[in-house]
């Protein structure tokens, strides 16, 4: 994988913020992999913290750097999750889900006291939805799901990976949906999660903290 370096800025500096003793949510994507490699150097180095991942790709980079995981059971809360986005307001509001975690990611987003939110900068943006929203769905019947979306105006598109229909870690479809520039965010996540077959819709709205945003020359700034 080539570095990016904004990515990889982003994603060291919110290292920084775990204290030990902490229960971490581990973000997917690309950026989430440089707090992921930034964490196991610093547990190797004796930090001492658990970790619930919001994908199985990021469970799996965790195991290899010796982060040690714990099972949902054994979780009381989530002290800080850390995770990236497709793209982000400066009312610290997301879409995300283009790596196709986002259930998870809400699950573990809304559980969290703190959500650090690492990108490069040119995923800052003044509206919301040049990118298109990835809205997860119930396979079952999913062409019905399609058309109350084609009616909602969302253009959505059936995710396909390697030609087949892509699958999320949950067995769910994905409906990218093409907006261009969503107007009232608040309502049209409800409006979407109000369609039956709709699982989760990519808007995260509540939830982060803190952005921190890497620039091409390593820089790094932030939101709060
Ligand atoms: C995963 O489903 C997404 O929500 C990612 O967090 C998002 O796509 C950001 O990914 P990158 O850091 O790879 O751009």
């Amino acid at each position: 994988m080539q570095t990016n370096i904004g990515k990889k800025a982003a994603g060291e500096k919110a290292a920084g913020y775990i204290k030990p003793g902490m229960t971490v949510g581990l973000g997917t994507g690309s950026t989430a992999y440089y707090t992921i490699l930034r964490m196991g150097e610093l547990v190797r180095e004796g930090l001492d913290i658990k970790a619930v991942a919001t994908s199985a790709q990021s469970e799996e980079l965790a195991r290899e750097q010796g982060i040690p995981l714990v099972d949902f059971d054994q979780v009381d809360s989530i002290d800080i999750d850390i995770d990236g986005a497709d793209e982000a307001d400066a009312q610290l509001q997301l879409i995300k889900g283009g790596g196709g975690a986002l259930l998870r990611e809400k699950i573990i987003a809304a559980a969290s006291k703190e959500m650090l939110v690492v990108i490069d900068e040119q995923k800052l943006v003044k509206h919301l939805g040049k990118f298109p929203l990835p809205v997860e769905v119930a396979t079952f019947a999913w062409e019905l799901t399609f058309r109350q979306l084609v009616a909602l105006g969302a253009h959505p598109v059936l995710r396909m990976k390697d030609n087949q229909r892509f699958l999320t870690d949950n067995g769910n479809y994905i409906l990218d949906c093409h907006y261009q520039k969503i107007h009232n965010a608040a309502a049209l996540h409800a409006q979407l999660n109000n369609v039956p077959g709709v699982v989760e819709n990519g808007l995260f709205l509540h939830y982060a903290t803190r952005l921190i945003i890497g620039a091409a020359d390593g820089s790094v700034r932030e939101i709060t």
